[in-house]
């Protein structure tokens, strides 16, 4: 006898996840999800029980790159890969690819440069780049620093210098191979301001020969980018996109014509054959078994996004309303919430993290911050302690939450904040 099949989730409606990933998604695309791994259009077997070399998947995987090519308007030359190995694995992957096409673009690069290899610009505004730019080096890169913003900050992030203020590779002396940077720092709370990374600040010779990589983790999706100005973006899928596992490549094709069989010459480094873009470009990402959940999930998210949701501008214009209306109680709650993000244009949509404090008092109070977390989860709002390694609190607001979760929050913290003044008073 089949089992019972009645899913019961009637605690979902009266919860509002606001975790920093993997976090929510939209529960319409999650029982469709459902659906599939159970029985896939009626063949009677789920689609992660199918040969990723099946007919029915090659559609599943080609329906969610052209959903995906619409969202973000991605032309032609530009090929989108579905890796693994996480945002992590990007941090060696980006550096590898590029630094092996620029040893065959450049082939007596090495000998003209007294044996160095070609620089890679690193953007540091958070956590995130600060792991990146530490793989790159652990992997003997030429890593440089083009900016760290905790030196702009009594050694914390929070602000985001201007362009001018960094120290960018000479495009024409050192020919550098790339520059690095991630447009939302999920950790800090850290974002450009939209509409995104100044790439128009750069010098126009850097502009026009560096290729510029992205990690858009844990924002793509919530605004527009420019594609055509980059050379990769990357993310991995368990914020706006879908569950972990798949980490979506957006690639200049013919920047990555490397052949890892073939080794590269001129100095260039040798890629494993996971992490070789070219790998996943012949192959259709089906160079080796792709994480096939995590791709179709991703998929629907990407079609319910596109049919139902009003594309990238819909979601644009629900990450500005949400991000302002929570910043607007931490600006009038008198201090007693205080964003950890010190230049007010660099707070992210997405992350918004602050700590809480005695009405009257500059410090933070861990206990009232407890007390928050436990209030917050007794109206059903979960998942908004601070990430372990700067504390505090973050509300995460991807695009699965909603304007009316959202207005939940402030509520709870405007109540919050109201009981802390009342306290003083008493
Ligand atoms: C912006 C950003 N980059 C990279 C990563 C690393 O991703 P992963 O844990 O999938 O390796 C994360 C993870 O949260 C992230 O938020």
């Amino acid at each position: 006898m089949a089992p019972q099949t009645t899913l019961d989730i009637s605690k979902r409606d009266q919860t509002v996840n606001l975790g920093a990933g993997p976090s929510a998604l939209p529960t319409d695309v999650l029982l469709e999800a459902a659906q599939g791994i159970l029985d896939f259009g009626g063949t009677g077997m789920g689609l992660i029980e199918l040969s990723h070399r099946s007919g029915t998947f090659k559609k599943v995987i080609e329906k969610a790159e052209s959903d995906l090519r619409s969202l973000l308007d991605i032309p032609d030359d530009y090929c989108v890969l579905f890796q693994q190995g996480g945002g992590t694995e990007q941090f060696s992957a980006t550096a590898l690819n590029l630094l092996a096409y620029h040893a065959i673009a450049n082939p007596d690069y090495v000998s003209k440069h007294k044996g160095s290899t070609p620089p890679c610009d690193y953007v540091v505004t958070g956590s995130w780049t600060a792991k990146a730019i530490k793989e790159a080096k652990r992997l003997g890169i030429n890593a440089r620093l083009a900016v760290d913003a905790r030196q702009h900050n009594d050694g914390k992030f929070g602000v985001i210098p201007p362009v001018s203020q960094w120290t960018l590779s000479d495009a024409k002396a050192d020919k550098s191979a790339m520059l690095y940077y991630c447009d939302n720092e999920t950790v800090d709370g850290v974002e450009f301001p939209s509409p995104g990374f100044p790439i128009q600040d750069l010098p126009e010779e850097y502009r026009k020969n560096v290729p510029i990589v992205a990690d858009c983790s844990s924002n793509i999706l919530s605004r527009p980018i420019d594609v055509r100005a980059h050379s990769i973006i990357f993310f991995g899928a368990q914020k706006n996109v879908g569950p972990s596992g798949v980490t979506i490549v957006i690639a200049r094709r013919s920047l990555f014509d490397v052949d890892p069989d073939q080794g590269v010459p001129n100095g260039g480094p040798r890629i494993p054959c996971t992490l070789a873009y070219k790998n996943a470009i012949d192959n259709g990402s089906l160079y080796n078994t792709p994480p096939m959940f995590s791709i179709y999930t991703s998929g629907l998210v990407f079609a319910d996004l596109l049919n139902n949701k009003g594309g990238v501008n819909g979601a644009t214009q629900r990450a500005k309303a949400k991000s302002e209306a929570v910043y607007k109680v931490i600006d009038e709650s008198d201090g007693i919430f205080k964003p950890t993000v010190k230049q007010a244009s660099a707070r992210s949509r997405m992350n918004v993290t602050f700590r809480i404090c005695q009405a009257g008092q500059d410090q933070p109070d861990s206990s009232l911050e407890d007390e928050f977390v436990k209030r917050c989860s007794a109206k059903g709002i979960e998942q908004v302690k601070g990430h372990r390694s700067v504390g505090g609190i973050r509300t995460s607001l991807y695009n699965a939450v909603s304007v009316e979760q959202t207005q939940l929050l402030v509520s709870v913290m405007q109540e919050f904040a109201q009981q802390i003044r009342q306290e003083k008073k008493n």
